[in-house]
Order: structure tokens, then sequence, then C-alpha cells
């Protein structure tokens, strides 16, 4: 019998293909739409290799309202939709603002406006950028949302706003907002990872291939922090436990929940960009090269998260740790290299 049918938007990237593998471990019947705006098609077959399933896949923008429309109404028994399409770059999104309002929000309103006559359970792809720089540690779900650094961050808050009030008023419409920290690493297989498309803005995409010599030194930004050592800290958290937790919140929607929730999805530990250094290097035995540059516009000095509402109200608790997070994501950049995507 097959399972609960899930739309997974954006499926095909980066923390959308782990969730599609964990849906699928989970029993569930995943159907990806995907534009591959920032994406390959090939990562399709990667799932098949790993779960020895291969999810629907449908090609096309969410910022379309007939094909959204038409897609939803011709698969009337999907229950569930996990929203994670969207662009995700800070820095492009200071440089083309509209482009990102556009996709951002107009994708979600038009999966709203299709499925609005239907009984639907959301979760949506949120981010801990919403808390900015937190006034106490660790920040959790009742801190306040600070004015985005960024467009990109404040096309998250938006949706968030949208979503609430969408749920407020539509008693069809029950919605999880999971704001992620910082997610990272790869599937155990080295299968699936994250696609490396341009220059890496992220620190650990940048590691790797700093250490696969597809980059020169590494650059810290800025040591000169009142941390520990100076560097920002950050919650990084393995994808594979950010992924089964789009599974729990879509199980905790399946009950009677109530319209609109948010929960943070962390370790709950703080981790400094050199502690990061020095973790990839004990995890992989590969040195790094790295010196140390100024300090970024717009970085905060410190966040990591209160998980302790995810891991009571959806039974989740983030498992792996930041040596998994290093070698998966070693292991992966090594795979792409021999095996393009
Ligand atoms: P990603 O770019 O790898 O995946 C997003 C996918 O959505 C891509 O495959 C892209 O092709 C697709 N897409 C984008 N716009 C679309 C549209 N209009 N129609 C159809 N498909 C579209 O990014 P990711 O890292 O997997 O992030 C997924 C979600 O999580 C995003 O909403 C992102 O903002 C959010 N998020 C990511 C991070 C992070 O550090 N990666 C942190 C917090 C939140
Ligand atoms: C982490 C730390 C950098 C690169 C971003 C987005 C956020 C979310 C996650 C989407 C910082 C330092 C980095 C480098 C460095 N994305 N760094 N050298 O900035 O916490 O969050 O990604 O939702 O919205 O803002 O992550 O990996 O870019 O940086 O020193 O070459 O690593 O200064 O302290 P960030 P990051």
């Amino acid at each position: 019998m097959p399972g609960k049918k899930i739309l997974v938007t954006g499926g095909t990237g980066y923390i959308g293909s782990h969730t599609v593998v964990e849906l699928i471990n989970a029993g569930y019947e995943p159907v990806i739409v995907d534009n591959l705006s920032n994406s390959s098609p090939q990562i399709i077959d990667q799932i098949m290799k790993i779960t020895g399933k291969k999810p629907d896949f449908f090609n096309f923008d969410l910022c379309d309202e007939k094909l959204t429309r038409q897609f939803l109404d011709a698969n009337p028994d999907i229950e569930g939709i996990i929203h994670f399409a969207a662009f995700k770059s800070v820095g492009e999104s200071e440089k083309e603002p509209l482009k990102y309002y556009k996709n951002n929000i107009y994708s979600l309103v038009n999966l709203l406006l299709a499925s609005s006559e239907r009984r639907m359970n959301m979760v949506f792809s949120s981010s801990c950028t919403v808390y900015g720089e937190p006034d106490s540690l660790p920040v959790n779900e009742l801190a306040p949302v600070k004015k985005a650094e960024s467009t990109y961050g404040n096309t998250k808050q938006i949706a968030e706003e949208i979503l609430s009030e969408t749920a407020r008023v539509n008693e069809n419409l029950k919605v999880i907002a999971l704001r992620y920290f910082n997610p990272v690493g790869a599937h155990s297989s080295a299968l699936i990872g994250e696609l490396p498309i341009g220059v890496p803005q992220n620190l650990v995409p940048f590691i790797t291939q700093a250490a696969i010599g597809k980059r020169g030194n590494i650059i810290v930004f800025g040591d000169d922090y009142d941390t520990n050592d100076g560097t920002c800290i950050r919650d990084y958290i393995h994808v594979v436990d950010l992924a089964k937790a789009h599974v729990a919140a879509i199980k905790q929607l399946e009950g009677e929940p109530v319209p609109f929730d948010i929960y943070n999805i962390g370790t709950g530990r703080g981790n400094s960009v050199l502690e990061v250094i020095h973790a990839f290097e004990k995890a992989t035995g590969e040195k790094l090269n790295y010196t140390i540059g100024p300090r970024r516009p717009g970085d905060i000095i410190q966040i990591y998260g209160d998980v302790t509402k995810a891991e009571r109200d959806l039974s989740w608790k983030a498992e792996l740790g930041l040596l998994e997070m290093m070698s998966s994501a070693w292991e992966w950049e090594k795979y792409i290299k021999q095996n393009p995507l």
C-alpha cells in the first residue's frame, strides 16, 4: 500500500533531496516539484540509488500560477507540502531584491492559493536569520524577530507572516515553520549533498573546496569578535538530522495541530569558525591553510538555538556531531570531483 503523498517543492535541492530520502525511509510517497534553477535532475537517480525508489518529479516554476494550480488539482491525494523552493543567497538578494521577493514570496502565495480549498498540512523552510543578533543565547522561538539584515532574510520573515495569517483564517491549512540554523554535511552514501554552483558563500562548502584544491586558502572573516577564539559562532546541524526533523513535523501535522507553529531546528550547541576548521582537519586528516581576513559585513557574532521545543513536541533531536558533519561533507566533495552532477 503506497504511503501518504507529500509534495516536496525544491526536492532536488540540497535539503529537499535529503528530506525526500528520509520521507521514503519513513514510508511516505514524496513527489518533487523543482524548476532546476539551483539543482540537477540527476539527483533523482541518486535518490533511487540510495532508497531503491524513484520519486515522481515535475519540472516547473512554482511562480507559474496556472501550472501550480493544474498540478495540485491533478493530485488531490497530496496530503502535505514541504516547501523548500526558494533562492537562498544573502549576497545575491542584496543585488537583486525583486528577484528574491518574486521567487520566494510568489511561489508560496501560488501554493497557498492552489491548495486553499482543501485540507493541507505545510512544513515551511524558515531560517534562524529571522532572529538577527539575538539578545540572549540560546535563542528560543519566543525571541523577537528583528528587522532582517538582508532581502533574503526579509523574504523568510514575510513568508512566516503570510503563513501565520492565512492559517489563522483558513481552517483547512495547518503550518509548521522550521527555523533552520546552519545545515552542513551530506548523506552517508556520499551520493547527495550540497551542489557547488558558483563560488561558495558558506563556510563548509568553501572548506571542502579548498581542501580538494578547487579554491585557495580559506579566509576567516575576522578573529576580533567577543568570542573565545575571536571568530563567529554558529549552530551547525547535519543535513540528515535536519531532513528527519521535516518528517517529524509532517507527522505532528497529521495529529491535531494548532494552525501555525514555529520550531528551532539546530543542535543547541555553538561552534566557532576555527573550531569548524579544526574539526574538519581532525575528521579527515586533511590540513587546511587559512588566513585571517577582515570581518564580513552583516555577520552576526554568535547564535545557537534552544531546541527543547522540537525535542518535546516533535520527539526529534539532532544526533550527528561536528566530526560526522565534516567527514560526510568531505566524502561528498571527493565524490562529485569524480562524478560531476
Ligand atoms: P537549494 O537551492 O539547494 O534548493 C532549493 C531548490 O528549490 C532548488 O533545487 C531550486 O532549483 C528550487 N527552486 C527555487 N525556486 C523555485 C521555483 N520558483 N520553482 C520550483 N523550484 C524552485 O537550497 P537549500 O539549501 O536546499 O534550501 C532549501 C530551503 O531551505 C530554502 O527555502 C532556503 O531558504 C532554506 N534554508 C536554507 C539554509 C541553508 O543554509 N542551506 C538555511 C536556512 C534555510
Ligand atoms: C558561517 C561563519 C562567516 C565563509 C548563511 C545565511 C543564512 C543561512 C545559512 C539560508 C560566519 C564565516 C564563512 C568563509 C568565513 N542560509 N565564514 N569564511 O552566514 O551563518 O548563514 O547561511 O537561509 O541565512 O546567512 O553561514 O556559512 O556563510 O558563515 O570565515 O569563507 O563562517 O563569517 O561567521 P551564515 P556561513
